[in-house]
């Protein structure tokens, strides 16, 4: 993770950060990050990275990079210049953590674990559309040894695929349809079967599937009574967090998270 202490909505790289340039909240940010921290320190162990001057976004470590089990990681190459600072330091970070760093085609975008997501079985579930480039999943098949599922993103507001899909235990998932195209739909329901969980439109919109699952509990922002019953029903339990403040940047709890 990365404390949020350069944080603001300076920029507009998503369409929630639009209506909200200057709107944040710093100490209720910050407030809200350590609730974050606190839930999850009692379950994992958590590293944590300097935030840097004039990278607001850096706090949204899941686009560092992608990072496998086996100690490797392809570092991000961001879309927007904005964010694009951010790479020299997650490199550093990784070189200095011992991670073995795989070099992707550096023209291709890639924003590493907001579009790549593993799930239980070690699967890697990739999105393209607003953010990475669908070739990224060629660039990623030909440096890690991993199974890949190209998924679409079709709607801005779903810009990364953890902002509408989310692996949790027991090969479950929770899934936003309106977010892919009607392909990339098929797959999901396809290699799911009865495990994948749609959202709602107001779960979608509370980016409910932008959760961290830890063991059977489910941290997100917020999820309506009709989920969180679903997510009972497969023994799952939910812990929401207000991160209204990083919500205005497009952002929720998994977004300020990294697993590595
Ligand atoms: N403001 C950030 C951006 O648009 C939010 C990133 C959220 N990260 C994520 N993995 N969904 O880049």
């Amino acid at each position: 993770m990365c404390k949020p202490g350069y944080f603001e909505v300076s920029y507009v790289i998503n369409p929630w950060m639009a209506e909200n340039i200057g709107k944040v909240d710093k100490s209720l940010a910050t407030r809200q990050w350590n609730q974050l921290y606190d839930t999850i320190s009692g379950k994992a162990n958590i590293r944590l990275i300097e935030p840097v001057a004039d990278l607001p976004d850096m706090l949204f470590t899941a686009n560092a990079g992608l990072v496998t089990k086996n100690h490797e990681v392809i570092v991000s190459s961001f879309r927007h210049a904005q964010r694009q600072g951010e790479s020299q330091h997650y490199k550093k970070f990784f070189a200095d953590e011992k991670y073995q760093l795989k070099s992707i085609d550096t023209n291709i975008i890639f924003e590493g674990a907001g579009d790549a997501l593993f799930d239980a079985d070690g699967e890697l579930w990739f999105g393209s559309g607003p953010r990475s480039d669908a070739a990224a999943v060629r660039e990623i098949a030909g440096t890690l040894k991993v199974k890949i599922t190209a998924l679409e993103l079709v709607d801005p507001r779903w810009y990364h695929l953890d902002t509408a899909f989310c692996p949790l235990g027991d090969g479950y998932a929770l899934a936003y349809k309106k977010a892919f195209s009607a392909d990339s739909v098929n797959t999901i329901q396809k290699k799911l079967g009865e495990k994948v969980i749609w959202v709602s439109d107001e779960d979608a919109l509370n980016f409910a599937c932008n959760a961290i699952c830890l063991d059977h509990q489910v941290i997100l922002y917020r999820a309506s009574t009709e989920l969180k019953a679903a997510l009972k029903r497969y023994n799952f339990t939910v812990i929401e967090i207000d991160v209204s403040e990083f919500m205005k940047s497009g952002g929720s709890c998994k977004c300020m998270t990294l697993e590595i």
